[in-house]
């Protein structure tokens, strides 16, 4: 799927966070509709170590990039001399910024900015180098608990990983304001679910943790009240979908990737329960993260369909629909 009048072919693309969930879905993206791209997928891959809260510093994983036929380069995004290798090597016509501390129940502030905040700007300075459109991952952790539906202009984030993503967004408002002549797109993504999420390991969504405990054979397990814990839940496709349209924006800016729609985790186990054939009870346990925990997310979706012509194509039933048979095949392979 095209989705707009822009060629890639013959085009210098550089994507970060490329062997994560998102990250990897577009190299495949770019790779598939536009064989001629040159795609430079940078990502400082898994090493074992871990968070205070026990979880792997980084979810890259090279399994997600089986079948890559572009250039992989480990590295970080906060070593400057990576930086500077690439924008001497190179001359890129778009970046897709998907690197960062992705988990949001990480606590620790100082390498959270550093990274999701401090290594945006140095990246968005290379992309004004090299004349190059920037595209990259903000979130709806923004909002906190800012009432539905969420509007940009209203946050209020409950954690350090929606702060720096606010930081992000406040960084591209002051150059923008400089005048550029390239686009900068924020994409505030919501809860995102799809092939390639799987190695998210505890922070992928709910519909594949879900899934695979119905196929284990367990009963789902979901916090106390989860049908009254809304959320919006947008699937990877559409997410390519609106990176794609935000390479030509009728105007810079920030704006939400969601369906426009809340549904809640009794919703998915449902539908999960109906799409594998299962029919257990559903088993409710305590939520342990009141306090930091967004209980209703709507994306108001009003802007990013005039300015960016972007409209979600899949609701929460296709989207999970159109996942199941990698669902399956990564229960077979990777699970059991
Ligand atoms: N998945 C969602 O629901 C969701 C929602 C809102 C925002 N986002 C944002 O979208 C982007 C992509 O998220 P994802 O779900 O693909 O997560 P992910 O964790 O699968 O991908 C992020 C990738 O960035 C890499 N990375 C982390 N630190 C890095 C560093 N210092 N240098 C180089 N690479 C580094 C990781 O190895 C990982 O592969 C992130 O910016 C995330 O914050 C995701």
């Amino acid at each position: 799927m095209k989705y707009i009048d822009i060629d890639f072919n013959n085009k210098t693309i550089l994507i970060t966070g490329a062997a994560g969930f998102i990250g990897s879905n577009l190299c495949f993206y770019f790779q598939e509709n536009f064989p001629e791209a040159k795609i430079i997928a940078l990502d400082c891959f898994r090493s074992g170590e871990t968070f205070s809260n026990g979880n792997l510093k980084s979810f890259g994983h090279f399994k997600n990039l089986i079948g890559f036929k572009g250039t992989v380069i480990s590295g970080d995004i906060n070593d400057k001399e990576i930086l500077l290798n690439l924008e001497n090597e190179y001359k890129f016509d778009y970046i897709f910024h998907q690197a960062a501390i992705s988990d949001t129940t990480v606590s620790e502030q100082d390498l959270m900015v550093k990274t999701n905040v401090n290594a945006y700007e140095d990246l968005l300075k290379l992309a004004i180098k090299h004349k190059a459109n920037m595209i990259y991952a903000s979130s709806a952790a923004t909002y906190g608990d800012a009432s539905s539906p969420q509007t940009v202009g209203n946050e209020s984030p409950n954690n350090v990983y929606g702060f720096s993503k606010l930081m992000m967004d406040n960084i591209t408002y002051s150059y923008l304001k400089k005048g550029l002549d390239i686009s900068i797109v924020g994409l505030r993504y919501f809860n995102v679910y799809g092939p390639k999420e799987f190695f998210k390991n505890k922070t992928a969504s709910t519909v594949v943790q879900f899934a695979h405990q119905l196929l284990k054979g367990n009963a789902p397990k979901l916090f106390e009240g989860s049908d009254k814990i809304l959320r919006d839940f947008i699937y990877i496709e559409d997410v390519i979908q609106a990176n794609i349209k935000a390479c030509s924006p009728k105007k810079s800016g920030i704006y939400n990737v969601g369906t426009g729609k809340a549904r809640s985790f009794q919703d998915i186990a449902d539908i999960l329960q109906k799409e594998l054939g299962t029919s257990f009870q559903t088993e409710y346990i305590p939520n342990p993260y009141i306090g930091q925990y967004q209980f209703h997310t709507e994306a108001n979706v009003q802007a990013s369909k005039e300015e960016l012509g972007f409209e979600a194509r899949f609701e929460l039933e296709d989207g999970i629909k159109a996942y199941i048979p990698e669902i399956k095949r990564l229960f077979e392979q990777e699970v059991k």
